[in-house]
């Protein structure tokens, strides 16, 4: 008799802090979801690996990535030169950039020019604060989530936070951040990559699914299912 052969998914580790709106979150459930997570589990299909999901701190992700415990990180985490000294990227897969944010009766920020001497919030280790420490005599508080800064900002704490627009527009628009305004254009012009470790031997493979997706259809679907808002 024959037996049919039992095909075994390889499992590829990837690490995401589900605390950046729409890209990754946990539901009621406490199961992940959003626009990162949909992307990623796409992709693993399509290549044929299964996802096996950790939740780590975002400050803690390219470390973890440079020890190599962790195959892949998705995360919302722009492609940066000084990332790429010691992490790789996939190739591109969401365009983003930072806006600053304030309370929505704030009057007086209204640019950038205006951050000049400021108390200003931003996440730990992202790109915001790197940004945040260009601004002349800008008083700088340092958060673990986005969460935190803009509750901070509502406290009156900081007078803006640096973060980036699409996670801090999306939340305003859902309704469960209050009270707090985007007041520029985008500060910059970043791109989201699905992070790796150096010389992954997933990374082709990766970026041969991220290929596929925005050839199939797939990546429009899911653009469309978290940004139609
Ligand atoms: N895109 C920014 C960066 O890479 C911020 C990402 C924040 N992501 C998060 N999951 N909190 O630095």
């Amino acid at each position: 008799s024959t037996t049919s052969p039992k095909l075994e998914l390889k499992t590829l580790k990837v690490a995401t802090d589900p605390t950046f709106v729409p890209f990754e979150m946990k539901n009621a459930n406490g199961d992940l979801e959003g626009f990162d997570i949909d992307l990623m589990n796409a992709i693993a299909q399509v290549v044929g690996l299964q996802v096996q999901w950790e939740s780590l701190p975002f400050d803690g992700m390219i470390s973890t990535l440079q020890a190599k415990r962790v195959d892949a990180a998705i995360n919302g985490i722009t492609i940066t030169a000084e990332r790429l000294k010691t992490i790789d990227f996939s190739r591109p897969y969401f365009k983003a950039g930072l806006a600053i944010a304030v309370r929505e009766n704030n009057q007086n920020i209204k640019d950038l020019n205006s951050l000049k001497g400021k108390k200003i919030g931003v996440q730990i280790g992202s790109t915001g604060a790197d940004f945040a420490k260009t601004i002349p005599n800008a008083k700088i508080s340092t958060y673990n989530s986005g969460p935190d800064f803009f509750q901070d900002l509502l406290n009156g704490n900081v007078d803006a936070v640096v973060g980036d627009a699409f996670a801090t527009l999306y939340a305003i628009k859902n309704g469960n951040l209050k009270g707090i305004k985007v007041v520029t254009n985008l500060l910059t012009e970043e791109y989201y990559g699905i992070a790796t470790p150096k010389d992954s031997p997933y990374l082709a493979t990766i970026n041969q699914g991220i290929g596929i997706l925005l050839s199939n259809g797939t990546y429009q679907q899911i653009y469309q299912k978290w940004f139609n808002i």
